[in-house]
């Protein structure tokens, strides 16, 4: 099963096997073509449907199960129906939002960030405001709920939203950095980034901290497994020596980066208590000789941050408001940094060569 444990294991709520649901599967699409081959159109349907709730799980809600059903309705019947995980309906979500190579952007937002005038707004406007076709990139972007009105927030402003159950964490407020919440949601992320690989999907996930300006792909390698943004860049875009931040992150799917991820999540435990970035620090030299994997740091130059600022209007692709703790402080200066840009975009093309806009520096972070 290609899912993997990932799909399978989060369920914990349901008491059918998957080698028990398969073989009931089996049984009940044997049992539908017979049925479609002895019975008149008009029953064909609801023997399908009763073979759908055969093999949902107590968890499923009644849209995914009337889902399930669409879909074995389809002209062809004998197909076997489509999986219904406790991931609930993120493979229609991701297949929607995908491009034709099959990337996603996704990022992730709780309550506090959705607030009118909040984070998610920036964001967004960022987008909207940026250059060179960046405001299609929304049609390919998923926003990641994390608690319910998080993902009613999203539903007002974004056609791709996705709600992750998780148990155990209340996701609603902003985090203290490395609280034991903060660490359960950030390895929780690490694990759905590994889940949208095990489905077969690249993504480049960011921080909804950062603006994205100018299409950030095209600094992305075709040869690279996975291009992570630094805080700090070293000039060598394969040098191991970088200093990596998770906040803005492309990994393309391949059973390469599937295993990278699996011994990310074992190094949880093997260094107990460390958030995943660090993990990522110990094992990224082993695993990239075991996995031969292409590592490509991303230059500050174009995918920049607070930590190190790219301060070329020309070439900046994305701005993240790292090295700055609060969101009080991220607000403020992100907003500066958007009022600079909306300037520096409608100025005519002669006064944006002649240098005449910059940051509105020192800011709260921003220096
Ligand atoms: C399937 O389940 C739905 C709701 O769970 C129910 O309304 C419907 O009658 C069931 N269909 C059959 C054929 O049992
Ligand atoms: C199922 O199909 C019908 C008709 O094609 C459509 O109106 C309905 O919205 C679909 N339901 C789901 C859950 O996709
Ligand atoms: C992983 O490898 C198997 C067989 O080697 C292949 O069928 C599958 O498509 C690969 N998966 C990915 C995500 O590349
Ligand atoms: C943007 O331009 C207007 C008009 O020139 C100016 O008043 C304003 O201060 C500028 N804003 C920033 C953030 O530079």
């Amino acid at each position: 099963m290609k899912n993997g444990e990932a799909v399978g294991g989060g369920g914990g709520g349901s008491s059918i096997s998957p080698l028990v649901s398969f073989l009931l599967g089996a049984a009940m699409a044997i049992v539908c073509i017979l049925f479609v081959v002895s019975a008149s159109p008009g029953r064909r349907l609801a023997d399908i449907s009763a073979w759908s709730n055969a093999t949902a799980t107590a968890e499923d809600t009644p849209q995914e199960v009337a889902a399930a059903s669409n879909i074995t309705a389809a002209p062809s019947p004998v197909q076997a129906p489509a999986p219904v995980s406790a991931y609930g309906d993120l493979e229609e979500v991701l297949r929607r939002a995908a491009m034709k190579d099959r990337t996603v952007i996704m990022t992730q937002i709780n309550a506090a960030w959705t607030k009118p005038g909040s984070l998610l707004d920036l964001f967004l406007e960022s987008f909207r405001t940026g250059e060179g076709g960046v405001a299609r990139l929304l049609d390919h972007l998923v926003i990641v709920s994390m608690d319910p009105a998080a993902y009613e927030g999203c539903q007002a402003v974004h056609r791709h939203c996705y709600f992750l159950r998780t148990t155990g964490v209340d996701y609603r407020s902003e985090k203290m950095f490395m609280s034991k919440d903060y660490l359960e949601m950030m390895w929780g992320r690490n694990k759905f980034q590994q889940t949208v690989l095990q489905l077969g999907y690249n993504f480049l996930f960011t921080d909804v901290d950062v603006m994205w300006f100018r299409d950030p792909f095209r600094h992305i390698s075709m040869g690279a497994d996975m291009a992570i943004s630094t805080d700090v860049f070293m000039g060598d875009p394969y040098s191991l020596g970088n200093f990596p931040n998770g906040g803005f992150l492309f990994v393309r799917s391949s059973n390469k980066t599937v295993e990278l991820y699996r011994s990310w999540q074992q190094g949880r435990w093997r260094f107990f208590g460390k958030h995943e970035q660090d993990v990522f620090n110990l094992i990224k030299h082993e695993q990239a000789a075991r996995l031969q994997l292409t590592i490509q740091f991303l230059d500050t130059t174009y995918i920049s941050g607070f930590c190190q600022l790219s301060k070329d209007l020309d070439k900046i692709c994305t701005l993240h408001a790292n090295c700055c703790v609060g969101l009080a402080a991220k607000l403020h200066d992100l907003r500066s940094v958007l009022d600079v840009w909306t300037n520096y975009t409608a100025a005519p093309p002669e006064d944006r060569r002649a240098g005449k806009f910059h940051w509105n520096l020192p800011g709260i972070c921003i220096h």
